[in-house]
């Protein structure tokens, strides 16, 4: 499903590279997502491994984002993945700038402005509040902090580092007042999102705390009593 934007408070569930999150499990953490937004009546977001972005764009009705896309027009490029292959596979937009796949900040202004162009969403990914400032000026849908030693650590940067949240908010709003501001790391249950909604950011980014749940459905449910 293409749109133009996704509602808030939002929780984005980037499934990474995790066995938990390959293949058949993928397909059926996305149903599992798809089904606690529709009944809980709240918004998720999907971020699927890459091989399985179409099939899973088309078989649930909430937005899937890729995980990455280069900073390419189509042609002649080998293992590459654009915006435009993204867009087609139904994707709403896609991260940019992961903790864990970094890209120039000219590849960030280039994915920014052709995706917006698009209409794709762009949650563009950063480490701390001076960074985060500086890509608001690039102006993309949404700006999703995350300290990167928390990444993974279980330590919810809205209980561990408040003020990167409340200020990254300030910063990014100041520059961009329409901008949508997450904050993820660590993030694994109700109350670590009921802090980061509390400092002021549009909702949160993860990954462990769902996918490596061992009953990621009770997981989800319990993170979403937060938004
Ligand atoms: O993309 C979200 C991510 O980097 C945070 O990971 O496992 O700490 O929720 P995690």
């Amino acid at each position: 499903m293409n749109s133009t934007k996704i509602g808030t408070p939002v929780i984005v569930l980037n499934v990474k590279s995790y066995a938990e999150s390959m293949g058949r499990r993928g397909f059926e953490l996305a149903k599992v997502c798809e089904d606690v937004a529709t009944k809980q009546g709240v918004n998720i977001a999907i971020c699927p491994q890459q091989v399985e972005l179409a099939k899973i764009a088309s078989a649930v009705n909430i937005p899937c984002f890729a995980q990455h896309v280069d900073a390419l027009e189509p042609g002649s490029h080998t293992g590459f993945v654009t915006l435009e292959s993204v867009r087609e596979a139904g994707a709403t937009g896609t991260l940019v700038n992961h903790s864990e796949h970094r890209l120039r900040i000219a590849d960030i202004d280039f994915i920014v402005r052709r995706a917006s162009a698009l209409n794709l969403l762009t949650i563009v990914c950063t480490n701390n509040i001076a960074v985060s400032r500086a890509v608001a000026e690039l102006k993309p849908y949404s700006i999703a902090v995350e300290p990167p030693e928390l990444i993974g650590s279980g330590r919810a940067v809205s209980k561990v580092d408040p003020e990167i949240v409340s200020k990254t908010v300030e910063e990014v709003k100041a520059v961009y007042s329409d901008c949508v501001v997450l904050c993820g790391a660590g993030i694994t249950n109700g109350e670590d999102v009921r802090a980061a909604i509390n400092l002021g950011a549009d909702g949160v980014l993860l990954a462990s705390g769902v996918v490596k749940a061992k009953d990621q459905r009770a997981a989800l449910l319990d993170l979403v009593t937060g938004l």
